[in-house]
């Protein structure tokens, strides 16, 4: 049966980081709803026009067409096995549609670690976050510099700064999360799929954490 593990946490704390790492040791995909939709944008599709009208503004894309995206990516051939899912779903009625969507693929949410942080480091660790144009590699000026400055060290694409990483969007961004993605610990914790995992150490730490975490 297929794998499929949901990475849950505020902006910044590290899910992408923590997801890809998951993705390559456990050979499952990793889906990222923020880097599908910086993808749209990036080819300048509809759906990328549509997404940035919300992104730009910390706010979430409709769950609608948030919902189609992810499942159209969960039917490709690389899902097979399964996926990590970072950034989605963000909403109730998102985390009832992953179930129903699974349920096609004859699997369900499996686990789902989450991964918390104080805000202070939220905001540092976004506003000093630089990400590959290529294939979005993630960077941190001070906690994880390219070693070539402004190349990213797997794909030598050029690493630039979200837009949505200035502060006063960041903080938005964790407004909207405590508003419409918070109810979801609570969602996963009734499943008896929570696994809380402390976001605060260094990245290889918490990659510690949360292996350990899933095994038991
Ligand atoms: P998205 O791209 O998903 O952003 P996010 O959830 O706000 O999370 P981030 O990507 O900012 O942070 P992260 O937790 O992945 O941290 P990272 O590993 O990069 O979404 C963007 C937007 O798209 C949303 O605002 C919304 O508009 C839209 N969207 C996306 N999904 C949606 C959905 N389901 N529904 C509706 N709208 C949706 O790490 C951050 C930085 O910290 C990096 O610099 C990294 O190097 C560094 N770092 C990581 N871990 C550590 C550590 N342990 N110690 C020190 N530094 C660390
Ligand atoms: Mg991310």
């Amino acid at each position: 049966m297929a794998t499929y593990i949901v990475l849950l946490g505020p902006p910044g704390v590290g899910k992408g980081t923590q997801a890809r790492i998951l993705s390559e040791t456990k050979k499952l995909a990793h889906i990222s709803s923020g880097d599908l939709f910086r993808e749209n944008l990036k080819n300048q599709t509809e759906l990328g026009k549509l997404a940035k009208s919300f992104m730009d503004k910390g706010e979430l894309v409709p769950d609608d067409v948030t919902i189609a995206m992810i499942k159209d990516r969960l039917s490709r051939p690389d899902c097979e096995a399964g996926a990590i899912l970072d950034g989605f779903p963000r909403t109730p009625a998102q985390a009832d549609a992953l179930e129903a969507m699974l349920k096609n693929f004859s699997g369900s949410v499996d686990a789902v670690p989450y991964i918390t942080a104080a805000e202070s480091i939220l905001i540092e660790r976004a506003s000093g976050r630089w990400t590959c144009r290529a294939q979005g590699h993630i960077y941190h000026e001070k906690f994880n510099p390219p070693q070539k400055d402004g190349v990213c060290d797997i794909d030598g694409s050029e690493v630039y700064q979200r837009e949505d990483d200035k502060v006063e969007t960041v903080t938005k961004r964790i407004r909207v999360y405590l508003e419409q993605t918070m109810p979801l610990v609570e969602y996963y914790r009734k499943a008896g799929k929570l696994i809380e995992v402390d976001g605060t150490r260094q990245v290889e730490q918490v990659t510690k954490t949360l292996f350990d975490a899933l095994k038991e």
